[in-house]
């Protein structure tokens, strides 16, 4: 792989050791996929920040890196275990917490922006179209390549670090233009009514693809809501990081498509797809925001439940950025009336639930496949209308 004289330097120690043990972890994973060089990133998002992911292993690597590193680059991180300030409130236990604090001052020494979110995109990292970024988290990666056009693969959590740490990834992937030509059509003839749809269709083409980049046909409206929990869906049930949608997406115009196999997303597959992720029957809590809940899915949220209690007790996880403006506009105050909470920093799936529930409803399918094996749950999954109401 061709280095600068400047990634030369890195890689010799002559920025410090931890500085040239990330180059090193960069250019073995760049020989792996042969790439042909090293090239700048914009922004990073650094996943394996949750203290159950990554458990005492993952804090002290972590430690290690904070001794020595800063990052180079705007840097965010994903959802955490808990929410960082009213964890209590959670129900999370003090050990927990003091754990995941620290992996957090690890981070926070080494640069990054506390953000702890998924949708880093709507608190503050937004990438460009053909921008180069290092994303870990799925959902994320799916919606910057998809829905912006920037360029990520989806990155481990040391990869993703060791990009923050020199401001350089691989150019190989997902970064180059022949690998972002769709091999798939999707054509869609079923209603979609709803970003339960969506994110129902994007786990029935995650399953029948599983690997590759889908070129959708036939969606006739889409808001970012919907194409968030497509994205985190389809990128869920399979390894997919980049999808296209005919008149949505800004590269679907530049895909040839011609002569590619088509798969169709009907009535029928709709349905199927709701009955495989239903595995529950009485909910103990609904759970919003996976991904990160949108501003304005708050606000419908509160719309929905505006004077009136909710069916069950309820969460809306997002980002610290988006519960502040929440909370300015007293949306906070409507919801906790209706029996809801807003949770920052965290998610259904990466904290502890399965020490307080048993069975969950969510109206996100990448949530609804996660939480039975990652959280020993029973699922429900259905609309935020008929969750709430
Ligand atoms: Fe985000 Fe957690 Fe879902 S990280 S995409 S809310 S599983």
């Amino acid at each position: 792989m061709h280095l600068t004289p400047e990634q030369e330097k890195m890689l010799e120690g002559e920025h410090g050791e931890m500085i040239a043990k990330m180059m090193r972890l960069l250019v073995r994973l760049g020989d792996v996929y042969n790439a042909s060089k090293m090239i700048p990133v914009a922004s990073v998002q650094v996943a394996g920040v949750s203290y159950k992911s990554i458990g005492d292993a993952g804090l002290e690597f972590l430690q290690d890196i904070a001794r020595e590193a800063r990052v180079k680059v705007l840097t965010f991180l994903n959802p955490a275990g808990m929410d960082l300030e009213n964890w209590r409130e959670m129900g999370i236990d003090e050990g927990f917490a003091k754990k995941q604090a620290a992996i957090i001052e690890a981070f926070k020494k080494m640069g990054i922006v506390i953000s702890a979110t998924c949708t880093p995109y709507l608190a503050g990292n937004l990438p460009r179209y053909r921008q180069h970024i290092a994303w870990s988290e799925s959902s994320a990666v799916s919606f910057a390549n998809s829905v912006i056009g920037a360029r990520t693969n989806r990155e481990g959590g040391p990869s993703a670090l060791a990009a923050a740490i020199t401001g350089f990834t691989p150019y190989y992937g997902l970064h180059l233009d022949e690998n972002r030509q769709s091999n798939v059509i999707v054509e869609v003839k079923a209603e979609l009514k709803t970003s339960t749809d969506f994110a129902a269709m994007g786990h029935y083409v995650g399953r029948e693809v599983k690997k590759g980049i889908p070129y959708f046909k036939g969606i006739k409206n889409a808001d970012v809501d919907d194409l968030k929990g497509l994205g985190a869906a389809i990128a869920a049930s399979g390894a997919i990081a980049l999808y296209h949608a005919e008149g949505i997406t800004p590269e679907a115009k530049e895909v040839n498509i011609e002569g590619l196999e088509k798969i169709e997303f009907g009535e029928e597959e709709k349905r199927e797809t709701y009955e495989r992720l239903n595995t529950g029957e009485e909910e103990d809590i609904i759970i919003f925001g996976c991904p990160h809940a949108s501003l304005k899915e708050i606000i419908k949220i509160s719309k929905l439940v505006e004077g009136r209690k909710a069916r069950k007790p309820f969460w809306i996880c997002t980002s610290r950025a988006v519960k502040e403006i929440a909370e300015r506009m007293e949306l906070d105050e409507k919801i906790s009336k209706a029996g809801g909470k807003i949770v920052a920093d965290t998610c259904m799936v990466v904290s502890p639930i399965e020490k307080l529930f048993s069975t969950t409803a969510v109206n996100s399918a990448k949530a609804a496949h996660y939480l039975p094996g990652f959280c020993k749950q029973k699922v429900i999954f259905k609309s935020m209308e008929e969750l709430l109401l």
